[in-house]
C-alpha cells in the first residue's frame, strides 16, 4: 500500500480512538437513559440529597458560631463557601477548616480593577505581608472593631492624685525601671481601657491589680486623660537588648496596628514607640503564652521566637515617642 494511504489510515482511526472517547467521558449517564428526551431526568435530579446546606442547617448544633457570623458582615457569604458541602456532616466526618487563609481570602478580597467596590478590598501583599488573615481578621466576624471609650476624664485631677503612681511611672509618665511602663504620650482611650481590664480583673498583675482595684471609674478615667496629655521624652531606651535592624523587619507584621514607628493610629490601641525594652519583651511573651489575653496579639505573638521578641523590643524601644509624633 502507498505510504500516504497508511498515514490516512492511521489518522482516521486515531480520530475514531478519540471520538470514542470523548463519547464514554464527556456524554451524561442519563443520556442513556432517557435519550433525547432529557426533560424526564429532571424529577430525578429533584429527588437527590442536595449537597450544600445552606447555614440554616448549620444553626442547630453551632449556634454560636452562626449567632456570630450572622450578625456580622460575613452573613453573606454562606458557611459552606469556605467549610465545603456539608451533605453526611456531621455522620460523616467533621468539615474541613480552611488553613490557608491567605488564599482562601484573597480570592474575594484581592484588589483588582472591575472588582464591584462593595466587596471590601485589599493590596494582599502589602496588607497582611505574607500572614495568614486570620491572625488579625476572626473569618466569622472580620470587622476588625476598635473598642474606643470615650475619656472624658479630669486631667487636672488626675495630676493632683499622680503621686500614687509616680514611684514605678515616674513623675513625668517616663518610669525609672526597664520593666515598668512609661504612660506618658500613651493613648489615653487605651490607658482607661487597659486600667479598667485591671481593676476587673481580666488583666492581672501582682502590682497594679490591687492599685487599680482601689479606683473608681472616674479615676480611671481621670489618669487616662492626665497620662495620656504628658508629653513623652523618654530618652531613647536601652536597645541592646537585641537586633533593631532585625526588629525592624519583623515590625512589617505590627504595622497595621500599631503604626509605621510603633505610633497606633488606632486611640484604642497602645502605641509602643519608645516603651521600655524590658516591659516590651514581658507583654510579648505574656501575649505567646495566653497569660495577657487579647485576640489580636495572640494570633501575631504565636509565632515569635525569643530572639523575635528582642529584637522587637529593641527596634520599638529605640523609636522616637516624641511630642512631635505622639
Ligand atoms: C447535627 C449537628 C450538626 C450540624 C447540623 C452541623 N454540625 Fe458541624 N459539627 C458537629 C459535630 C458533632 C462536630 C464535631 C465536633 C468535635 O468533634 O469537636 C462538628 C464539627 C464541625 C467542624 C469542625 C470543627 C473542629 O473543631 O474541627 C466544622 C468546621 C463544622 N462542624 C461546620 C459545620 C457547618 C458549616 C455546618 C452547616 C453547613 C455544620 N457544621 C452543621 C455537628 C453538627
Ligand atoms: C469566610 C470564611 C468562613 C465562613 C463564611 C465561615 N467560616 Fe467557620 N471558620 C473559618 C475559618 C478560617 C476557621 C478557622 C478559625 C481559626 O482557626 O481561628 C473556621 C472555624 C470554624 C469552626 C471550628 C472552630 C471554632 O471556632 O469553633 C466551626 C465550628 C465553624 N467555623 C463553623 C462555621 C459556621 C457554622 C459557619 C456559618 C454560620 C461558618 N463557620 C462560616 C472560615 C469561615
Ligand atoms: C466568597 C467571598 C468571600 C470570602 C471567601 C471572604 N470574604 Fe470577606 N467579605 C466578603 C463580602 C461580600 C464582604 C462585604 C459584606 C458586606 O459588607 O455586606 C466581606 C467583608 C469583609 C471585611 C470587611 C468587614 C467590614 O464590616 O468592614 C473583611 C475585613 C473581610 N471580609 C475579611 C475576610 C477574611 C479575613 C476572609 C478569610 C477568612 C474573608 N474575608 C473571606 C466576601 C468574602
Ligand atoms: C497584621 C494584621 C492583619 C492581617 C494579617 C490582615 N489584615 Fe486585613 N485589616 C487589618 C486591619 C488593622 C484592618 C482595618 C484597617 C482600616 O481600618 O483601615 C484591616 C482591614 C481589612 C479589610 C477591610 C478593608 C476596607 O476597605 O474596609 C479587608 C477586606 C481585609 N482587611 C482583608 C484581609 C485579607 C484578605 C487578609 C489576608 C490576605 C488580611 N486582611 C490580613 C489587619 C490585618
Ligand atoms: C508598685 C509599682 C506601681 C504603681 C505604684 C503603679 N503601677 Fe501601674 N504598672 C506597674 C507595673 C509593674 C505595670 C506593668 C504590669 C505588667 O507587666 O503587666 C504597670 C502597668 C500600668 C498600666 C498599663 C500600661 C500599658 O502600657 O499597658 C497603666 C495604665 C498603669 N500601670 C497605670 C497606673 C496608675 C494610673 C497608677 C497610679 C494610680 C499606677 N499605675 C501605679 C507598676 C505600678
Ligand atoms: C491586629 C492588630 C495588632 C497587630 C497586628 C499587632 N498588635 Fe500589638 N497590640 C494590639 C492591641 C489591640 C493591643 C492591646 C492589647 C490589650 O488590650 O491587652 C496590643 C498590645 C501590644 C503590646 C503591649 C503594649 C502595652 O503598652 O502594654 C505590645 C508590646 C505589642 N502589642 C507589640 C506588638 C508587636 C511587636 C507586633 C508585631 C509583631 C504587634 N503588636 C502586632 C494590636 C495589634
Amino acid at each position: 500500500m502507498p505510504k500516504h494511504i497508511v498515514r490516512l489510515l492511521l489518522l482516521m482511526a486515531a480520530a475514531a480512538v478519540l471520538g470514542y472517547a470523548a463519547k464514554i467521558f464527556f456524554t451524561s449517564e442519563s443520556f442513556y437513559k432517557y435519550g433525547p428526551y432529557r426533560a424526564d431526568s429532571v424529577p430525578e435530579l429533584a429527588s437527590q440529597e442536595p449537597v450544600f446546606q445552606t447555614p440554616g442547617y448549620c444553626q442547630g448544633c453551632h449556634a454560636e458560631r452562626h449567632a456570630q457570623w450572622s450578625a456580622n458582615s460575613h452573613k453573606s457569604v454562606s458557611c459552606e463557601v469556605c467549610h465545603g458541602a456539608a451533605l453526611g456532616h456531621p455522620l460523616n466526618g467533621k468539615l474541613p477548616i480552611p488553613t490557608d487563609t491567605a488564599k482562601l481570602c484573597s480570592l474575594c478580597h484581592e484588589a483588582m480593577p472591575g472588582r464591584p467596590g462593595t466587596q471590601p478590598q485589599v493590596e494582599v501583599a502589602q496588607h497582611s505581608s505574607g500572614q495568614q488573615c486570620i491572625v488579625c481578621h476572626n473569618p466569622h466576624s472580620p470587622k476588625i472593631v476598635s473598642a474606643a471609650v470615650m475619656v472624658a476624664g479630669d486631667a487636672a485631677a488626675g495630676a493632683k492624685r499622680a503621686a500614687a503612681c509616680s514611684s514605678c511611672h515616674g513623675t513625668n509618665g517616663i518610669s525609672p525601671n526597664d520593666t515598668w511602663p512609661n504612660l506618658a504620650g500613651q493613648h489615653a482611650a487605651y490607658l482607661a481601657r487597659i486600667l479598667g481590664a485591671y481593676k476587673s480583673g481580666a488583666q492581672k498583675d501582682v502590682m497594679m491589680t490591687p492599685i487599680a482595684q482601689s479606683l473608681s471609674d472616674a479615676d480611671v478615667q481621670d489618669f487616662a486623660a492626665y497620662y495620656g496629655g504628658l508629653s513623652c521624652k523618654a530618652a531613647p531606651g536601652n536597645t541592646g537588648i537585641g537586633d533593631a535592624a532585625a526588629g525592624k523587619a519583623l515590625a512589617n507584621n505590627c504595622t497595621a496596628c500599631h503604626g509605621e514607628t510603633g505610633i497606633a493610629g488606632n486611640p484604642a490601641w497602645p502605641s509602643i514607640a519608645g516603651q521600655k525594652p524590658a516591659y516590651l519583651v514581658n507583654a510579648l511573651k505574656a501575649f505567646r503564652a495566653g497569660l495577657r489575653k487579647d485576640p489580636m496579639m495572640a494570633g501575631v505573638a504565636r509565632s515569635l521566637s525569643d530572639a523575635d521578641i528582642s529584637n522587637l523590643a529593641a527596634y520599638y524601644a529605640g523609636q522616637n515617642c516624641g511630642p512631635a509624633t505622639r
